[in-house]
């Protein structure tokens, strides 16, 4: 594969975090999402990934996230195995290839044109791509709305600036008589706190959203039910954590609150 160099703004330049860690993590003896195909991407692009400063927290709670919303996709497309299936704010995620859909799934890749450029330049193509700024309206046009439709939003809310995460998810929730909405969901506390990350801080980003009670969304107008909030320190694959992190994630998992500051995925029907 010939090597090549991304052009990206600086909330677009994310995707290589989360694409890096995953690409870490399949390197790994005992990996927890296992996505070789984000550490063949990963190698063809010629970046100093080593800016980023990702430490194995980030590895593994980014491999474990996107293993859980795999989880989502895959029992709802199980149920429903002619829905509609929206990434939003995919990156250069291959969440397709990993989950492999029945061929009437119907599945978009949304991300802003630049990104949606690359991921067709640089991956396989299965899914549509939408090149979309998901602050605005209009994305809608070009899917089908007859159909229930799973949405996940990885590592996209802090992003969103002002009230245009509620405005969109309202827009999503509209246009299909059903489905499910799914993200990583992040608090106040961990949104203000992430601009003092290291990998955050070297991409010079310096405002971020999130909320804090997951019945939030609740209240925004879309018709949103909380299903499920699953703390990520909870679950089973922590036993693949490198210690001493393992040992750590343990200590806060006993806490409902501390659980609650670090990864959770959050699950909502509409
Ligand atoms: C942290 S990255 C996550 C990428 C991918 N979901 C993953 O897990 O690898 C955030 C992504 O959200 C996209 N994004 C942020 N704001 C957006 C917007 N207003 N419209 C479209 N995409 C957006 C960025 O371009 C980037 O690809």
């Amino acid at each position: 594969m010939a090597r090549w160099q991304p052009k990206l703004g600086l909330v677009q330049e994310t995707l290589l975090l989360t694409l890096h860690a995953r690409a870490l993590d399949a390197k790994l003896p005992s990996p927890i999402l296992g996505d070789t195909l984000s550490a063949e991407l990963a190698g063809a692009i010629d970046y100093d990934f080593g800016r980023l400063k990702v430490k194995p927290s980030l590895v593994a709670t980014t491999a474990l996230r996107a293993r859980k919303l795999d989880d989502v996709v895959r029992a709802f497309v199980a149920v429903h195995p002619e829905c509609v299936v929206l990434d939003l704010g995919c990156g250069l995620d291959p969440r397709m290839f990993r989950c492999d859909p029945p061929p009437n799934v119907g599945w978009y890749d949304i991300d802003f044109p630049e990104v949606v450029k690359l991921r067709s330049e640089h991956l396989p193509s299965r899914s549509h791509l939408i090149g979309a700024d998901l602050t605005e309206s209009g994305l809608l046009d070009d899917i089908p709305g007859d159909r229930p439709a799973v949405i996940i939003a990885e590592g996209l809310l802090p992003f969103m600036p002002g009230d245009s995460f509620r405005r969109m998810t309202r827009e999503l929730a509209g246009h299909f008589p059903s489905g499910e909405l799914a993200l990583n969901g992040y608090t106040r506390f961990a949104a203000w706190a992430m601009k003092y990350h290291p990998t955050i801080k070297a991409l010079g980003i310096k405002a971020a959203q999130g909320f804090d009670d997951p019945r939030e969304p609740e209240s925004w107008g879309a018709g949103l039910e909380l299903v499920e909030e699953q703390f990520l320190t909870r679950a089973p694959e922590v036993a693949l954590f490198p210690q001493p992190l393992r040992a750590l994630t343990r200590l806060t998992a006993r806490s409902t609150g501390l659980s609650r500051q670090g990864a959770r995925i959050l699950r909502y029907r509409f």
